[in-house]
């Protein structure tokens, strides 16, 4: 089988050009992301594969089915980006809804304890010289409350981190894990007990800017704010205001509302004209990384054999463990407890 790959970095390809022939694929490497004019690139292909800020959308999804296209391949968890209803009953869309939730949970404290101790502006003042720590305090993590927000894999991963340094942590999650062993609570109690609030949900049109400017005006001051989610859970006009109003005290973002355009390329040529992303950039106590949580090389690993063996399952008539519908279970998920068929 042969996959048109969107999107490609060169580090994709150290790990999907070391696995594929183990699974008897080729794989068309394809820069740019894919879009209704590029489609045709997958002409003779069984599969595409794509990443985060691929937008999959409709039009995307009827070209692909008229060329023949049988699957597309999310190299990531998410799956937002993608019209899956649309591509019920034509295309299947298969996931790798876990590749390394460590990763994503270490990167996630590694914000929270830059953000809290400005190790990022302690690192450029020392490398020129300036070894003053004027403006450099932080606060003791131990004995503060933590609010996650969303306690899946990586929720609960981050929860047990925050839980080592000795901080009380709270949750909320609509379908909570049972016996987590954590503190379950409701959104508002996260919003108002909160010391750091770290967000682990997905982006659904429920959580679409589930921090907005009424949960921030009831966060307490100086509350510090990490997403390595999905950008569109921050109303980023919203956190702007709230750094500005000194009501947050730090804010720690691997992921960005708008994103597409600008994280995973390389733009240090360019006038910015995102403007809201320049401001938040230009907070001292924001900061703003390129969406690089999962970025480790187990994570990278995993990420491509799962992509393959995905591929490989729907080759051999296999139940899809990975597939995602709309028509069953919980946002396009399904629930695979009871199912042993695919759903079509
Ligand atoms: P997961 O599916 O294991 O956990 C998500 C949890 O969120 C579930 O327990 C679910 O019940 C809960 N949830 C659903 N709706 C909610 C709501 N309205 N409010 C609060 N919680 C809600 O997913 P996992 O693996 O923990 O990933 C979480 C998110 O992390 C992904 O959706 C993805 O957007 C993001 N992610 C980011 C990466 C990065 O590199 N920055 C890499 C991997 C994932």
């Amino acid at each position: 089988m042969k996959i048109a790959f969107y999107d490609t970095k060169p580090y994709d390809r150290v790990w999907f050009d070391r696995l594929a022939p183990e699974y008897g694929f080729s794989i068309r490497y394809i820069e740019s992301h894919i879009h209704p004019d590029n489609c045709i690139l997958a002409a003779d292909c069984d599969a595409v594969c794509v990443f985060v800020n691929d937008r999959v959308d409709q039009t995307v999804i009827d070209r692909l089915y008229d060329l023949g296209v049988r699957a597309i391949l999310l190299r990531c968890s998410g799956y937002n980006n993608v019209d899956y209803k649309s591509a019920f009953e034509k295309i299947h869309v298969l996931r790798v809804p876990a590749y390394s939730p460590y990763a994503v949970a270490e990167y996630s404290c590694a914000l929270l304890l830059s953000v809290n101790r400005k190790t990022h502006r302690a690192y450029s003042r020392t490398r020129d010289y300036n070894f003053s720590i004027n403006g450099l305090i932080g606060a003791d993590l131990h004995g503060k409350t933590a609010g996650v927000v969303g306690l899946g894999k990586i929720g609960r991963i981050m929860a047990g981190i925050l839980s080592g340094f000795g901080m009380h942590v709270i949750a909320y999650d609509p379908y909570p894990p049972k016996d987590s062993g954590f503190e379950l609570v409701g959104l508002d109690q996260i919003w108002t007990r909160s010391d750091v609030i770290t967000l682990h949900c997905p982006l659904t049109p429920e959580t679409t800017h589930i921090v907005n400017r009424q949960s921030l005006s009831m966060m307490k001051d100086a509350v510090l704010l990490i997403n390595s989610s999905r950008g569109a859970l921050i109303d980023t006009g919203a956190l702007i205001e709230a750094v500005v109003n000194r009501k947050v005290g730090g804010v720690g973002l691997d992921v960005y509302e708008e994103e597409d355009d600008y994280f995973f390329e390389d733009r240090s040529n360019d006038i910015l004209e995102d403007e809201e992303l320049v401001r938040l950039m230009s907070f001292p106590n924001v900061l703003v990384t390129s969406h690089q949580a999962f970025f480790t090389a187990e994570a990278m690993e995993a990420i491509a054999r799962t992509t393959l063996q995905n591929l490989s399952m729907l080759k051999n008539n296999a139940f899809l463990e990975n597939e995602i519908c709309y028509r069953c279970g919980k946002e396009g998920v399904c629930d695979r407890e009871n199912k042993r068929e695919n759903c079509f």
